[in-house]
């Protein structure tokens, strides 16, 4: 413990102390209880095993100058878990019970948030799963809702610094009436093959276009897409794509800060009009993009030509991490302190 180097952290594992686990039998949930094991006992015929019943969420807790612990929005992580269950039929877990679980694992583990000067963040991770038995194609009868915490630093190693991403138009994370829209354990897992490639090719992460058309822009890996073009702010409407939080937190920023939100499908050609884009959510906060090679057809769409962030990003995620960290007051009530 007293050997974490704080500011060096990654996007990773480390072991904390406590996690917190609720179970869902015979038609109701129980009492939140404490866990120090970081294991669990499933039976192995549970549905989140053969039939991705599992739903997961991330959101972080940040500790500001003043010594305080600041959770982000946490009730919309709720209700998208329950939004989520819906999706796979799952028991819907109260938006009440999932904010009381997570105050007291970060309670819990209030020596693993990082210092304020260290610019990391304790990440937060939700997980629903059908743990009753199953055999043929059907819910289980029987939840499990785990919240655990990890000290982390930034989602891609480089921080606040562009990043490369690519268009791969043989892979999609999501079909278009599919489950694109929760956040469900499938979609990462059809984004694997893609991701590696990409990675592997030296970019960042995959843009994925519409799986119905390939013709709009979808989102990109684990993030929303968003682009800057004169006084708007440009980000996907489709029905494949996860509603994500940092996005709809940079819109409200966005349109307090003059800019003309859009909310609209953007067609792939409209990526060269753009003079800034970035990738956003909770992991990547923003992830200005350097350039998207569009790998099919052999175009590319250079944005940051000086390899630095352009003065759009660089204002919204100043917004962003001020309110999170309690630099900036917080007019819009998103923040809550965990006494
Ligand atoms: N899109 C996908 C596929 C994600 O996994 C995430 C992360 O949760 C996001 C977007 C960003 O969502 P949020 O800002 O709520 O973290
Ligand atoms: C997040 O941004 O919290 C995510 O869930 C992204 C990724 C780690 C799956």
């Amino acid at each position: 413990m007293e050997n974490i180097n704080w500011s060096e952290l990654t996007f990773g594992y480390m072991k904390t102390d406590y996690n917190v686990r609720c179970y869902y039998r015979n038609g109701k949930w129980g009492e939140l209880e404490v866990s120090s094991s970081e294991i669990l006992n499933l039976h192995m015929a549970a549905t989140c095993l053969h039939y991705g019943q599992e739903s997961f969420e991330g959101l972080k807790a940040f500790r500001g100058k003043d010594g305080q612990v600041r959770v982000f929005r946490m009730d919309e992580n709720a209700k998208r878990m329950q939004s989520s269950s819906r999706g796979i039929l799952m028991a819907e877990l109260p938006v009440e019970k999932f904010e009381e679980a997570v105050r007291k694992v970060v309670r819990l583990n209030e020596r693993f948030v990082p210092p304020y000067e260290s610019g990391s963040s304790l990440y937060i991770r939700p997980l629903l799963i059908g743990t009753g038995a199953q055999v043929g194609v059907k819910p289980a009868d029987e939840y499990m809702f785990l919240v655990f915490v990890t000290p982390v630093g930034p989602y891609f190693k480089t921080g606040f610094q562009p990043v490369p991403v690519c268009i791969m138009r043989d892979y999609d994370r999501a079909a278009p009436h599919g489950t694109g829209t929760i956040k469900v354990g499938g979609n990462y897992a059809a984004s694997l093959v893609a991701g590696e490639k990409a990675k592997q090719a030296g970019y960042n992460a995959v843009l994925y276009l519409d799986p119905k058309e390939k013709k709009y822009i979808d989102e990109c890996g684990p993030a929303n897409f968003f682009g800057i073009r004169g006084n708007s702010y440009i980000t996907p409407a489709s029905n494949s794509i996860l509603p994500s939080t940092t996005n709809k937190s940079l819109m409200q920023f966005a349109e307090d800060m003059g800019l003309t939100v859009e909310r609209r499908p953007i067609p792939v050609e409209e990526l060269s009009t753009f003079e800034e884009t970035g990738e956003c959510g909770t992991a990547a906060v923003i992830t200005p993009i350097s350039k998207i090679d569009d790998l099919d057809v052999n175009k590319s769409y250079v944005y940051a030509t000086d390899g630095k962030p352009g003065p759009v990003c660089e204002k919204l995620y100043n917004k962003l991490r001020g309110i999170q960290y309690g630099d900036e007051p917080d007019p819009y009530g998103w923040v809550q302190i965990i006494e």
